[in-house]
Protein backbone atom coordinates (compact mmCIF):
# COMPACT_ATOMS: atom_id res chain seq x y z
CA UNK A 1 0.00 0.00 0.00
CA UNK A 2 1.19 3.52 -1.20
CA UNK A 3 0.99 6.32 1.53
CA UNK A 4 1.35 9.44 0.50
CA UNK A 5 2.68 11.76 3.00
CA UNK A 6 1.73 15.68 1.78
CA UNK A 7 4.47 17.64 3.21
CA UNK A 8 3.60 21.43 4.53
CA UNK A 9 5.59 23.66 3.13
CA UNK A 10 5.76 26.63 5.31
CA UNK A 11 7.39 29.79 4.46
CA UNK A 12 8.70 31.84 7.40
CA UNK A 13 10.00 35.74 7.03
CA UNK A 14 13.67 34.51 6.73
CA UNK A 15 12.99 32.91 4.11
CA UNK A 16 11.25 36.00 2.24
CA UNK A 17 14.15 38.11 3.32
CA UNK A 18 16.57 35.64 1.74
CA UNK A 19 14.58 35.41 -1.18
CA UNK A 20 14.40 39.62 -1.76
CA UNK A 21 18.04 40.19 -0.59
CA UNK A 22 20.02 37.16 -2.94
CA UNK A 23 22.55 38.52 -3.78
CA UNK A 24 22.59 41.86 -1.47
CA UNK A 25 24.69 42.89 0.57
CA UNK A 26 25.06 41.79 4.26
CA UNK A 27 26.72 43.66 6.06
CA UNK A 28 26.46 47.52 6.04
CA UNK A 29 27.50 49.62 3.11
CA UNK A 30 27.95 52.69 5.81
CA UNK A 31 27.35 53.40 9.40
CA UNK A 32 24.46 55.21 9.29
CA UNK A 33 21.18 55.82 7.03
CA UNK A 34 18.04 58.28 7.14
CA UNK A 35 14.80 57.86 5.99
CA UNK A 36 10.92 59.59 5.91
CA UNK A 37 7.97 57.80 5.36
CA UNK A 38 4.32 59.10 5.36
CA UNK A 39 1.33 57.69 6.68
CA UNK A 40 -1.84 56.57 5.15
CA UNK A 41 -4.94 56.21 6.03
CA UNK A 42 -7.64 53.14 4.54
CA UNK A 43 -10.87 54.20 2.85
CA UNK A 44 -11.03 50.26 2.58
CA UNK A 45 -9.48 48.90 5.06
CA UNK A 46 -7.02 45.92 5.69
CA UNK A 47 -8.73 43.55 8.59
CA UNK A 48 -7.55 39.87 9.17
CA UNK A 49 -4.85 38.09 8.21
CA UNK A 50 -4.52 34.83 6.34
CA UNK A 51 -0.64 34.30 7.21
CA UNK A 52 -0.06 36.04 10.29
CA UNK A 53 4.08 35.10 10.17
CA UNK A 54 3.97 37.40 6.92
CA UNK A 55 1.03 39.49 7.59
CA UNK A 56 -1.05 38.08 3.95
CA UNK A 57 -4.21 40.11 4.54
CA UNK A 58 -7.54 38.17 3.52
CA UNK A 59 -8.94 41.17 1.04
CA UNK A 60 -6.90 43.82 -0.62
CA UNK A 61 -7.05 47.44 0.84
CA UNK A 62 -6.63 50.58 -0.41
CA UNK A 63 -5.23 53.95 1.15
CA UNK A 64 -4.57 57.52 0.87
CA UNK A 65 -1.10 58.94 1.80
CA UNK A 66 -0.61 61.72 4.27
CA UNK A 67 2.18 63.61 3.01
CA UNK A 68 3.82 64.92 5.12
CA UNK A 69 2.62 63.10 7.88
CA UNK A 70 4.57 60.10 8.77
CA UNK A 71 8.04 59.10 10.54
CA UNK A 72 11.66 60.09 10.09
CA UNK A 73 14.38 56.90 11.05
CA UNK A 74 18.06 56.84 11.69
CA UNK A 75 19.49 53.66 11.65
CA UNK A 76 23.12 53.17 12.84
CA UNK A 77 25.21 50.30 13.70
CA UNK A 78 26.50 50.94 17.21
CA UNK A 79 29.08 49.05 19.14
CA UNK A 80 26.79 47.38 22.29
CA UNK A 81 25.65 44.40 23.43
CA UNK A 82 22.11 44.98 22.23
CA UNK A 83 19.64 47.39 20.37
CA UNK A 84 18.78 51.12 21.27
CA UNK A 85 15.66 52.93 20.07
CA UNK A 86 14.94 56.64 20.57
CA UNK A 87 11.14 57.39 20.07
CA UNK A 88 10.40 60.86 19.94
CA UNK A 89 14.11 61.95 21.91
CA UNK A 90 12.90 59.48 24.55
CA UNK A 91 14.60 55.97 25.06
CA UNK A 92 12.39 53.21 24.90
CA UNK A 93 13.10 50.44 27.61
CA UNK A 94 13.56 47.12 26.30
CA UNK A 95 11.13 45.20 28.24
CA UNK A 96 8.50 47.65 25.86
CA UNK A 97 6.28 45.88 23.61
CA UNK A 98 7.42 48.61 21.14
CA UNK A 99 10.63 48.24 21.28
CA UNK A 100 10.39 43.77 21.33
CA UNK A 101 8.54 44.79 17.78
CA UNK A 102 11.03 46.45 16.27
CA UNK A 103 13.82 44.48 17.22
CA UNK A 104 11.90 41.59 16.06
CA UNK A 105 12.01 43.18 12.62
CA UNK A 106 15.60 44.13 12.72
CA UNK A 107 16.34 40.16 13.75
CA UNK A 108 15.37 39.70 9.60
CA UNK A 109 18.03 41.69 8.90
CA UNK A 110 20.64 40.50 11.28
CA UNK A 111 22.47 38.76 9.34
CA UNK A 112 25.64 38.96 11.92
CA UNK A 113 24.26 38.00 15.20
CA UNK A 114 26.70 40.26 16.76
CA UNK A 115 25.49 43.51 14.86
CA UNK A 116 23.37 46.01 17.01
CA UNK A 117 21.66 49.05 16.02
CA UNK A 118 20.24 52.16 17.45
CA UNK A 119 17.04 53.52 15.96
CA UNK A 120 16.27 57.02 16.43
CA UNK A 121 12.62 57.82 15.51
CA UNK A 122 10.17 60.40 15.49
CA UNK A 123 7.10 60.68 14.39
CA UNK A 124 4.88 63.75 13.14
CA UNK A 125 1.34 61.89 14.16
CA UNK A 126 0.18 60.70 17.75
CA UNK A 127 2.05 56.46 18.39
CA UNK A 128 -0.61 54.29 18.46
CA UNK A 129 -3.68 56.01 18.77
CA UNK A 130 -5.03 54.44 15.53
CA UNK A 131 -3.45 57.46 13.08
CA UNK A 132 -1.32 54.70 11.61
CA UNK A 133 1.82 55.02 13.26
CA UNK A 134 3.57 51.94 12.35
CA UNK A 135 2.19 51.67 8.95
CA UNK A 136 4.49 54.83 8.57
CA UNK A 137 7.31 54.10 10.71
CA UNK A 138 8.08 50.23 9.69
CA UNK A 139 8.13 52.07 6.15
CA UNK A 140 10.29 54.60 7.10
CA UNK A 141 12.28 51.57 9.10
CA UNK A 142 12.80 49.51 5.84
CA UNK A 143 13.60 52.55 3.28
CA UNK A 144 16.45 53.05 6.33
CA UNK A 145 17.89 49.59 6.10
CA UNK A 146 17.74 49.54 2.16
CA UNK A 147 19.73 52.57 2.19
CA UNK A 148 22.27 51.17 5.10
CA UNK A 149 22.84 48.19 3.48
CA UNK A 150 22.79 49.68 0.27
CA UNK A 151 20.29 47.14 -1.32
CA UNK A 152 18.87 49.35 -4.05
CA UNK A 153 15.71 47.20 -3.81
CA UNK A 154 13.17 47.87 -6.17
CA UNK A 155 9.22 49.71 -4.66
CA UNK A 156 8.20 46.09 -4.47
CA UNK A 157 10.35 44.64 -2.49
CA UNK A 158 10.69 47.29 -0.23
CA UNK A 159 6.53 47.18 -0.06
CA UNK A 160 7.10 43.34 1.13
CA UNK A 161 9.61 43.71 4.07
CA UNK A 162 7.77 46.63 5.55
CA UNK A 163 4.65 44.23 5.25
CA UNK A 164 6.56 41.70 7.60
CA UNK A 165 6.88 44.79 9.72
CA UNK A 166 3.23 45.72 9.51
CA UNK A 167 0.98 45.13 7.20
CA UNK A 168 -0.18 48.53 6.52
CA UNK A 169 3.19 49.96 6.02
CA UNK A 170 3.33 47.88 2.60
CA UNK A 171 1.31 51.24 1.46
CA UNK A 172 3.35 53.42 2.58
CA UNK A 173 6.20 53.91 -0.16
CA UNK A 174 3.68 56.31 -2.44
CA UNK A 175 1.78 59.39 -2.74
CA UNK A 176 -1.94 59.53 -3.63
CA UNK A 177 -4.01 56.34 -3.49
CA UNK A 178 -2.31 52.97 -3.15
CA UNK A 179 -3.82 49.52 -3.37
CA UNK A 180 -2.35 46.76 -1.43
CA UNK A 181 -2.88 43.99 -3.45
CA UNK A 182 -4.35 40.77 -1.55
CA UNK A 183 -2.73 38.27 -3.40
CA UNK A 184 -2.84 34.82 -3.15
CA UNK A 185 0.69 33.09 -3.11
CA UNK A 186 1.82 31.02 -0.15
CA UNK A 187 4.72 33.13 0.02
CA UNK A 188 3.52 36.68 -0.20
CA UNK A 189 5.32 37.55 -3.21
CA UNK A 190 2.03 38.70 -4.89
CA UNK A 191 0.77 40.79 -1.61
CA UNK A 192 2.54 44.24 -2.15
CA UNK A 193 1.77 47.77 -2.69
CA UNK A 194 0.77 49.42 -5.84
CA UNK A 195 0.15 53.42 -6.76
CA UNK A 196 -2.95 53.55 -8.04
CA UNK A 197 -2.50 56.42 -11.30
CA UNK A 198 -5.79 58.58 -10.53
CA UNK A 199 -5.18 61.77 -8.82
CA UNK A 200 -7.59 63.72 -7.01
CA UNK A 201 -6.15 67.19 -5.74
CA UNK A 202 -9.44 68.52 -4.35
CA UNK A 203 -9.94 65.60 -2.00
CA UNK A 204 -8.83 66.58 1.68
CA UNK A 205 -8.69 64.84 4.49
CA UNK A 206 -8.70 66.18 7.67
CA UNK A 207 -7.39 64.62 11.33
CA UNK A 208 -10.25 65.23 14.04
CA UNK A 209 -7.50 63.82 16.88
CA UNK A 210 -9.93 62.96 19.71
CA UNK A 211 -7.69 61.92 21.67
CA UNK A 212 -3.66 60.71 22.13
CA UNK A 213 -3.50 58.27 24.77
CA UNK A 214 -2.24 54.93 23.23
CA UNK A 215 -5.06 52.51 22.00
CA UNK A 216 -6.63 49.97 24.68
CA UNK A 217 -5.70 47.40 22.37
CA UNK A 218 -3.24 47.16 19.22
CA UNK A 219 -4.89 46.76 15.99
CA UNK A 220 -2.50 43.24 15.47
CA UNK A 221 -4.86 41.70 18.65
CA UNK A 222 -7.84 42.99 17.76
CA UNK A 223 -7.58 42.01 14.48
CA UNK A 224 -7.38 38.22 15.69
CA UNK A 225 -9.83 38.27 17.97
CA UNK A 226 -12.17 39.78 15.41
CA UNK A 227 -11.38 36.60 12.85
CA UNK A 228 -11.76 34.19 15.69
CA UNK A 229 -14.97 35.25 17.13
CA UNK A 230 -16.61 37.92 14.78
CA UNK A 231 -19.84 36.29 12.65
CA UNK A 232 -19.42 39.59 10.63
CA UNK A 233 -16.03 38.67 9.61
CA UNK A 234 -17.19 35.96 7.39
CA UNK A 235 -18.95 38.46 5.16
CA UNK A 236 -15.73 40.83 5.33
CA UNK A 237 -13.80 39.49 2.43
CA UNK A 238 -16.30 39.83 -0.14
CA UNK A 239 -17.80 42.82 1.11
CA UNK A 240 -14.26 44.82 0.95
CA UNK A 241 -14.11 43.58 -2.62
CA UNK A 242 -16.55 45.14 -3.28
CA UNK A 243 -16.54 48.30 -1.81
CA UNK A 244 -12.80 48.46 -3.05
CA UNK A 245 -14.29 48.14 -6.74
CA UNK A 246 -16.25 50.45 -5.80
CA UNK A 247 -14.35 53.00 -4.94
CA UNK A 248 -11.74 52.60 -7.81
CA UNK A 249 -14.47 53.37 -10.06
CA UNK A 250 -15.81 56.66 -7.81
CA UNK A 251 -11.92 58.11 -7.64
CA UNK A 252 -11.71 57.34 -11.67
CA UNK A 253 -15.31 59.55 -11.80
CA UNK A 254 -14.32 62.34 -8.81
CA UNK A 255 -17.62 60.92 -7.53
CA UNK A 256 -17.01 62.12 -4.28
CA UNK A 257 -20.60 61.35 -2.78
CA UNK A 258 -19.84 57.31 -3.76
CA UNK A 259 -16.44 57.91 -2.56
CA UNK A 260 -17.57 59.37 0.60
CA UNK A 261 -20.53 56.90 1.18
CA UNK A 262 -18.44 53.92 0.63
CA UNK A 263 -15.56 54.74 2.73
CA UNK A 264 -17.66 55.87 5.77
CA UNK A 265 -19.47 52.70 5.41
CA UNK A 266 -16.53 50.78 4.97
CA UNK A 267 -15.11 51.63 8.55
CA UNK A 268 -18.63 51.65 10.16
CA UNK A 269 -18.51 47.70 9.16
CA UNK A 270 -14.78 47.04 10.38
CA UNK A 271 -16.16 48.41 13.75
CA UNK A 272 -19.61 46.61 13.72
CA UNK A 273 -17.05 43.13 13.32
CA UNK A 274 -14.97 44.58 16.22
CA UNK A 275 -18.03 45.31 18.49
CA UNK A 276 -19.30 42.05 17.37
CA UNK A 277 -16.55 39.90 18.38
CA UNK A 278 -16.47 38.25 21.63
CA UNK A 279 -15.34 39.97 24.12
CA UNK A 280 -16.69 42.99 22.25
CA UNK A 281 -13.83 45.16 21.20
CA UNK A 282 -14.97 49.15 20.85
CA UNK A 283 -12.82 51.70 20.25
CA UNK A 284 -15.01 54.69 20.41
CA UNK A 285 -15.16 57.12 23.28
CA UNK A 286 -18.06 59.57 24.37
CA UNK A 287 -16.34 62.11 21.70
CA UNK A 288 -16.18 59.64 18.76
CA UNK A 289 -20.02 59.53 19.04
CA UNK A 290 -20.64 63.43 19.21
CA UNK A 291 -18.41 63.84 16.25
CA UNK A 292 -20.04 60.97 14.28
CA UNK A 293 -23.71 62.54 15.22
CA UNK A 294 -22.07 65.74 14.21
CA UNK A 295 -21.41 65.00 10.87
CA UNK A 296 -24.43 62.93 10.17
CA UNK A 297 -26.09 66.35 10.54
CA UNK A 298 -23.99 68.35 8.75
CA UNK A 299 -24.57 66.36 5.80
CA UNK A 300 -28.06 66.06 6.23
CA UNK A 301 -28.28 69.86 5.92
CA UNK A 302 -26.33 69.44 2.67
CA UNK A 303 -23.10 69.48 3.50
CA UNK A 304 -20.73 66.66 1.49
CA UNK A 305 -18.90 65.38 4.43
CA UNK A 306 -18.18 61.75 5.76
CA UNK A 307 -15.53 59.69 7.69
CA UNK A 308 -12.97 57.00 8.24
CA UNK A 309 -11.81 55.67 11.44
CA UNK A 310 -8.96 53.09 12.43
CA UNK A 311 -8.08 51.27 15.24
CA UNK A 312 -8.79 54.10 17.32
CA UNK A 313 -11.37 56.82 18.84
CA UNK A 314 -9.79 59.27 16.01
CA UNK A 315 -11.61 60.47 13.00
CA UNK A 316 -10.12 61.29 9.54
CA UNK A 317 -12.44 63.30 7.71
CA UNK A 318 -13.25 63.26 3.70
CA UNK A 319 -14.20 66.57 1.97
CA UNK A 320 -13.58 68.47 -1.18
CA UNK A 321 -11.19 71.67 -0.86
CA UNK A 322 -14.20 73.79 -1.55
CA UNK A 323 -15.53 73.13 1.90
CA UNK A 324 -12.29 73.50 4.18
CA UNK A 325 -13.09 76.39 5.45
CA UNK A 326 -16.63 75.28 6.88
CA UNK A 327 -15.11 72.13 8.26
CA UNK A 328 -12.66 74.36 10.00
CA UNK A 329 -15.25 76.39 10.90
CA UNK A 330 -17.56 73.98 12.14
CA UNK A 331 -14.35 71.73 13.70
CA UNK A 332 -11.90 74.33 14.48
CA UNK A 333 -9.45 71.50 16.12
CA UNK A 334 -9.07 69.31 12.79
CA UNK A 335 -5.81 69.48 11.05
CA UNK A 336 -6.04 69.75 7.13
CA UNK A 337 -3.33 67.62 5.88
CA UNK A 338 -2.05 67.48 2.07
CA UNK A 339 -2.87 64.49 -0.21
CA UNK A 340 -1.65 65.02 -3.50
CA UNK A 341 1.44 66.95 -4.12
O1 LIG B 1 -0.94 47.33 9.83
P1 LIG B 1 -1.65 47.21 11.11
O2 LIG B 1 -1.40 45.88 11.76
O3 LIG B 1 -1.37 48.35 12.04
O4 LIG B 1 -3.23 47.24 10.82
C1 LIG B 1 -3.88 48.35 10.28
C2 LIG B 1 -5.34 48.23 10.43
C3 LIG B 1 -6.17 49.44 10.06
O5 LIG B 1 -5.44 50.63 10.24
C4 LIG B 1 -7.39 49.49 10.97
C5 LIG B 1 -6.69 49.35 8.64
C6 LIG B 1 -5.74 49.68 7.53
O6 LIG B 1 -5.94 49.16 6.43
O7 LIG B 1 -4.81 50.49 7.72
Amino acid sequence: MLIFVMRESYVNKYDVVQMLLVHKNKTPAISSATAFAPTNIAVCKYWGKRNSELNLPLNSSLSLTLENKGTLTTVSVIEEKGDEIILNHEKVPASASFFKRVSEFLDLFRFDKNIHFKIATSQTIPTACGVASSASGFAALTLALNKLYAWNLEDKALSILARLGSGSACRSLWSGFVEWVRGSREDGMDSFGKPLTFSWPELHLGLLILQTAPKMMSSREAMALTVKTSQLMKNWPAKAAEDLTLLKQSIKEKNFKAFGEVSEENALYLHRMMQEAYPPINYNIAKTHLMMDKIKKLREEGLALYFTQDAGPNLKLLFLKNDALTIKKYFPEVEIVALFK
